[in-house]
């Protein structure tokens, strides 16, 4: 009873495991891509004017097609769907059985390029959503929306050419980097703000790299480089990304970012008609490292995201109390504990002769008449006074003690080369256009005894604590 009831189970699976064994078999002889490729033939037959045309349609063999890129070691498959790609006599006809639009194909023979060196997408697999990456499960790296496909080019391609041979919009794309200041916060090549990431192989990151959270539509790379464009906080809600972009800036930008693959090619893949030069006189640079912040440099703004002051530092007003050499030193060591980097060359990567450019342009409209002298050595001051001033007339603005600090309007005076004089002239002119109102006689009406005792109140918490 027992065996006959154990016998007569094998029996029943081993029928089952023979169903299942039968329409895997089944599915594998007839895969998707053999419709596609049934399809194409019976189109090209039926579509026939002559009956060589005729003939030489039904000779097609149907097969697994294979583009095998030796110099790469990579297989594309995606002809097994896509058969028509060469065809000019599918000129008119639907995606897959399309011909490939445009020259591509003829700049770039089969043979030697593929698929995926330009569309991405995992070159061996047979089914639409494995092949084109359509969940990340298969693939972290999806067939690049049209949109964005010119990002590819610049693996091979130099800008120069790109912009007038079919790149134009890649092109545009890393123009735009530089005028749109992003090299303040980011660093490529070495070189750049520390306040973001070095973006450099943001585009051979892995699905997991990025939080898709907020992410709407599908989530992939390309999604979230757009929407994180878009709107950064949305995407990374603590971000203190700055970018001010149009719609259309966000689809370059995107694909200027899609270029950074670390899949460098061989250089039999490369064709470098010029070197790529970057502007280095100092209008170019100010705007590409120190324009998203401080854009042009003529008015001071509250950033409600760093929670503090961007200084107006072409602001006439400030020119005209600050050398070069000083301005220089600020740009050179940064500010400790906010957004402003230290663009030296161990830090940011600016070399010394760049920030000389950069501060010949930041100075360039600086009055010719200088801010009237102020002697503070001359007077004897007193440190306690000086406290109770700072304490009633600038602690509001530039925090206890000289810290600064989130949310204030002014910053830290603890900035330890303010020059005494400097801070002196400050207090007694101020800034025109910003919130520091001139203190002196022309405003407030501080005598310059005052204002002495509160800079060296004001100097002292620097000499103490630094
Ligand atoms: C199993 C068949 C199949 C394979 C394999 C395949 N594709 Fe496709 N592909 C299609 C079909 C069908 C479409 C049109 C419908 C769609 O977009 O899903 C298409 C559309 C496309 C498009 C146009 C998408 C758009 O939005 O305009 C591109 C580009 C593309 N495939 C590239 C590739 C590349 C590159 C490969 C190889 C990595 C590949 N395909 C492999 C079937 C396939
Ligand atoms: C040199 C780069 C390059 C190579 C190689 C390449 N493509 Fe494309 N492909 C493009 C570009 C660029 C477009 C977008 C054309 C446009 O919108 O004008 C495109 C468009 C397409 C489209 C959308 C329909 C169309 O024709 O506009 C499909 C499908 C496609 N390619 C499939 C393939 C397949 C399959 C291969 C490999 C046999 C391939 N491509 C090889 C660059 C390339
Ligand atoms: C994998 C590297 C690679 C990619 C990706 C690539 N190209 Fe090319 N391209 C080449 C090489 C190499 C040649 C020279 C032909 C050859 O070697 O067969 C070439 C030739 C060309 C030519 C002909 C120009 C000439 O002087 O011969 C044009 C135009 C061109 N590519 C534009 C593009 C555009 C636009 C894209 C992006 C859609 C692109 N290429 C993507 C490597 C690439
Ligand atoms: C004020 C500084 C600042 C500026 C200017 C700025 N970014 Fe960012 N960026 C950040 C910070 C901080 C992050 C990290 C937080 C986040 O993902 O939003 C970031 C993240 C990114 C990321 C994601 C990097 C990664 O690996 O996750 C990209 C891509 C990016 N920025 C590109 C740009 C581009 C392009 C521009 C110019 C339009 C730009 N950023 C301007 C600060 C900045
Ligand atoms: C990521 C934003 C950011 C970038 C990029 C940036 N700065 Fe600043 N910068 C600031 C902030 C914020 C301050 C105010 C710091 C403080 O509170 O002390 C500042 C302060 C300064 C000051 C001091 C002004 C004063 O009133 O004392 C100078 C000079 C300056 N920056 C020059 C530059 C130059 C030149 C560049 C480009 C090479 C640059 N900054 C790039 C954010 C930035
Ligand atoms: C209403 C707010 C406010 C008050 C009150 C105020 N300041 Fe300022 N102060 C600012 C702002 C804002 C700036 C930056 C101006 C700019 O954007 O260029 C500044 C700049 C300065 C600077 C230049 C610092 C640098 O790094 O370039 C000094 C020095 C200074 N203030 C000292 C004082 C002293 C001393 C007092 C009190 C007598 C005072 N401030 C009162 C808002 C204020």
């Amino acid at each position: 009873m027992n065996s006959r009831f154990y016998l007569s189970l094998m029996l029943i699976s081993s029928l089952v495991l023979m169903a299942f064994l039968a329409i895997a078999f089944n599915r594998e002889m007839t895969p998707v891509w053999k419709d596609y490729q049934t399809e194409y033939k019976e189109t090209l037959i039926k579509n026939a004017k002559d009956d060589g045309t005729r003939e030489r349609a039904e000779k097609i063999q149907v097969g697994l097609q294979q583009i095998y890129i030796k110099a790469l070691n990579k297989s594309d498959r995606c002809t097994s769907c896509h058969a028509g790609v060469e065809n000019p006599l599918m000129a008119a006809a639907e995606v897959p059985y399309k011909q490939h639009s445009g020259n591509y194909l003829k700049n770039h023979p089969l043979p030697k390029f593929g698929c995926t060196l330009c569309h991405r997408g995992q070159g061996r697999a047979l089914n639409i959503a494995e092949a084109h990456g359509e969940e990340h499960q298969h693939w972290d790296f999806p067939i690049v929306p049209a949109k964005y496909i010119q990002s590819s080019c610049a693996s091979c391609h130099d800008y120069k050419m790109l912009e007038t041979e079919g790149g134009e919009k890649v092109a545009k794309g890393e123009k735009l980097f530089r005028e749109k200041g992003c090299l303040g916060c980011h660093k490529l090549n070495g070189v750049g703000g520390a306040l973001g990431k070095d973006i450099a192989g943001i585009a051979n990151k892995a699905y997991y790299y990025f939080s898709m959270a907020a992410v709407v539509g599908e989530r992939n790379m390309y999604s979230w480089i757009k929407q994180h464009f878009d709107d950064p906080r949305k995407i990374v809600p603590e971000s203190q990304m700055r970018a001010f972009l149009t719609d259309e800036e966000a689809d370059l930008l995107t694909t200027y970012m899609l270029t950074f693959r670390t899949d460098e090619m061989p250089r039999s893949y490369r064709l470098i008609k010029n070197i790529d030069k970057v502007a280095t006189d100092g209008k170019s640079m100010y705007t590409a490292y120190c324009s998203a912040c401080h854009s042009d440099g003529k008015t001071s703004v509250y950033d409600e995201i760093f929670a503090r002051t961007i200084p107006a530092i072409r602001n006439p007003s400030f020119l005209k109390t600050i050398s070069n050499s000083e301005l220089k030193r600020i740009v050179k060591e940064g500010r400790k504990g906010t957004q402003m980097t230290a663009w030296k060359s161990e830090a940011a990567g600016l070399t010394e002769k760049q920030i000389d450019e950069i501060v010949k342009y930041v100075a360039k409209d600086r009055p010719s008449e200088k801010s009237r002298p102020f002697n503070v050595a001359k007077i004897k001051s007193d440190i306690e006074r000086g406290a109770e001033i700072y304490n009633n007339r600038c602690a509001l603005c530039h925090g206890e003690e000289g810290k600064g600090g989130e949310n204030l309007l002014g910053m830290t005076l603890r900035d330890s080369a303010l020059s005494p004089e400097f801070i002196a002239i400050t207090v007694r002119d101020g800034r025109k256009g910003t919130p520091m109102v001139p203190f002196g006689n022309g405003g407030i009406g501080l005598s310059n005894q005052e204002i002495a005792d509160t800079v060296a109140y004001v100097k002292n918490l620097t000499n103490d604590k630094k």
